[in-house]
C-alpha cells in the first residue's frame, strides 16, 4: 500500500555536524561506556525532531548502545531497541534506566571507597605475592591473565566480587568494564581498537599524547574517574529524561516480533497502529566485530558472545560472500520488521553503502527508498581520520 510521504527535510541539509564539539557529541549518559559505531546524538536529535511527534513509537532494531532510545526519550517518544549483543543491551538498559540517584550515589561511592581500601592493602606487597594464585581475587581467564597488569586485575576482580552486594548491579558492572578497558595492556592512542596481538610491557611512544608512556599497572585510578564520572552522566540525563517508555530486547533482528519479552522479563505488546518510525544504523560488511571490541567485558561479567549471530561481522571478511550474506540478513531483518509498522512508519537507515546495495535490499523486503540523505563523516576517536561518506536512506512501506 502506498504511504503518503511527507519529506520535511531538504536532502541537501548539513548533516555533518563538523560544528558540534567533542564534549556535546558526548553529552551526559551518551560516554557511560565507549562503543565503536555509535552514532552522534545530534543526528538522531535532528531527523526525530523533524518527522515525529511526541508519543509516537520509534523502534531502532540494531540497538547498539542505546543513541536512539536516548535521544527519543527525550522528545516525549516512547521507543523499543532490538539488539544482538547482551553486552550491548547492559549499556542501554544503564543509559536509559530511572534512578533514585541519592541511593546510587551512595552504592558508587561505597563500592569505590571498599575497592581503595582493598588496593590500599596491596600496597608494599612484591609483586610476585599480588601476582600468586592463592588469594580469592584471581581468574584461570587466559585473557583476563593476559591483558591486565597483576594488580589492576585484582582490583578488578575485588570490584567484581562485591557487585552483588548492591541494588544497581548494572550501573557497577558498567563502572567496571569502562575501568577495565582504560586499564588494559594496550597503548592509549590504540584503546579504539579491539585488540593488539600482544599486550605492551614497558614504555612506548603515544601518539595520543604525544610523548612516553608508560603501561598501566592499575585500575583504581580509572574505578574512581569512572564512578564520579557516572554519577554526573546519570544525574545530568535524569534532569531531562520524560517519562516515554523504553523497552529493550535482545534478540537477532531477523528473528524480530511483538509482542517480546524486554530485558526484564516485561512483555512488550505491538503498538495499537503499529510502531511509528525506525531510526536506525545497521552493521555494515566487514566493518566492526561488535562483540570483540568488547571482549574484557564479555571476559569479566561472564556474559554469553553472540558474535556468530552478527549480521556482517568484521572476522567474515569484505568478500563477495560476505557482501552476498550482508544483503540476505538485511533484507531478512526488514522483511521480520514490516509487519509491526503503521501504514505512514517512516523507516531511517543509516549506512556507508560502499557497495551500493540498499535499494535492492530495501526493494526485496518490501520498502521502497524516497530520499537519500548525504553526510561526511570524520572519524575523531581514532588515528584514522580519513573522512568518508555515509547515506541516510529515507524509506517508506512500498
Ligand atoms: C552500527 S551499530 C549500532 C550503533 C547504534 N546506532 C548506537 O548509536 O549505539 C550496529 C549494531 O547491530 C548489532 N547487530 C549485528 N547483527 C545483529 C543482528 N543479527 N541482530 C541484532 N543486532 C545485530 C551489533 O551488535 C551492533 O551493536
Amino acid at each position: 500500500m502506498q504511504s503518503a510521504v511527507k519529506i520535511k527535510m531538504s536532502p541537501n541539509v548539513d548533516l555533518s555536524f563538523s560544528h558540534v564539539r567533542e564534549w556535546e557529541r558526548t553529552k551526559h549518559v551518551h560516554r557511560l561506556h565507549p562503543y565503536l559505531g555509535k552514532f552522534i546524538p545530534q543526528l538522531v536529535e535532528v531527523f526525530l525532531k523533524n518527522n515525529f511527534t511526541k508519543g509516537q513509537v520509534i523502534l531502532d532494531p540494531f540497538a547498539g548502545s542505546g543513541t536512539t532510545l536516548v535521544e527519543a526519550n527525550v522528545l516525549g517518544m516512547p521507543s523499543i531497541g532490538n539488539e544482538l549483543s547482551y553486552f550491548n543491551c547492559l549499556i542501554t538498559k544503564i543509559k536509559t534506566h530511572n534512578y533514585d540517584i541519592i541511593k546510587l550515589e551512595r552504592e558508587i561511592l561505597d563500592l569505590l571507597s571498599k575497592s581503595k581500601e582493598f588496593s590500599r592493602s596491596m600496597n608494599h606487597k612484591p609483586l610476585s605475592e599480588i601476582a600468586t594464585k592463592k588469594t580469592n581475587y584471581f581468574t584461570t581467564s587466559e585473557y583476563l591473565n593476559k591483558w591486565f597488569a597483576p594488580r589492576a586485575l585484582k582490583e578488578l576482580i575485588f570490584y567484581l566480587n562485591n557487585i552483588q552486594n548492591y541494588e544497581y548491579q548494572d550501573v557497577l558492572r558498567i563502572i567496571l568494564t569502562r575501568s577495565a578497558r582504560s586499564a588494559r595492556l594496550v597503548p592509549h592512542f590504540e584503546l579504539t581498537r579491539a585488540e593488539e596481538p600482544i599486550p605492551i610491557k614497558g614504555e612506548y611512544y603515544c601518539y595520543k599524547h604525544k610523548r612516553k608512556c608508560q603501561p598501566t599497572i592499575e585500575a583504581l585510578k580509572f574505578l574512581n574517574r569512572y564512578s564520579y564520572d557516572t554519577i554526573k552522566r546519570i544525574r545530568e540525563f535524569s534532569k531531562m529524561r520524560t517519562n516515554a517508555p523504553i523497552s529493550i530486547i535482545q534478540g537477532d533482528t531477523r528473528k524480530f516480533r511483538l509482542p517480546a519479552k524486554d530485558l526484564n522479563g516485561n512483555i512488550i505488546e505491538m503498538p495499537k497502529k503499529g510502531i511509528d518510525g525506525i531510526f536506525t544504523s545497521p552493521p555494515y560488511v566487514g566493518l566492526i566485530d561488535y562483540h570483540d571490541q568488547h571482549r574484557y567485558a564479555y571476559e569479566l561479567l561472564g556474559i554469553p558472545m553472540n558474535g556468530k549471530e552478527e549480521i556482517g561481522a568484521r572476522s567474515n571478511g569484505y568478500n563477495h560472500k560476505a557482501v552476498d550474506d550482508y544483503r540476505k540478513g538485511m533484507i531478512e531483518s526488514l522483511k521480520a520488521i514490516i509487519p509491526f509498522l503503521s501504514e505512514e512508519a517512516i523507516v531511517f537507515i543509516v549506512a556507508n553503502d560502499r557497495n551500493k546495495i540498499y535499494p535492492e535490499i530495501a526493494e526485496k523486503s518490501g520498502f521502497k527508498i524516497v530520499t537519500k540523505f548525504d553526510r561526511s563523516v570524520t572519524k575523531k576517536a581514532s588515528r584514522e581520520r580519513n573522512p568518508y561518506s555515509e547515506s541516510v536512506f529515507q524509506m517508506v512501506k512500498e
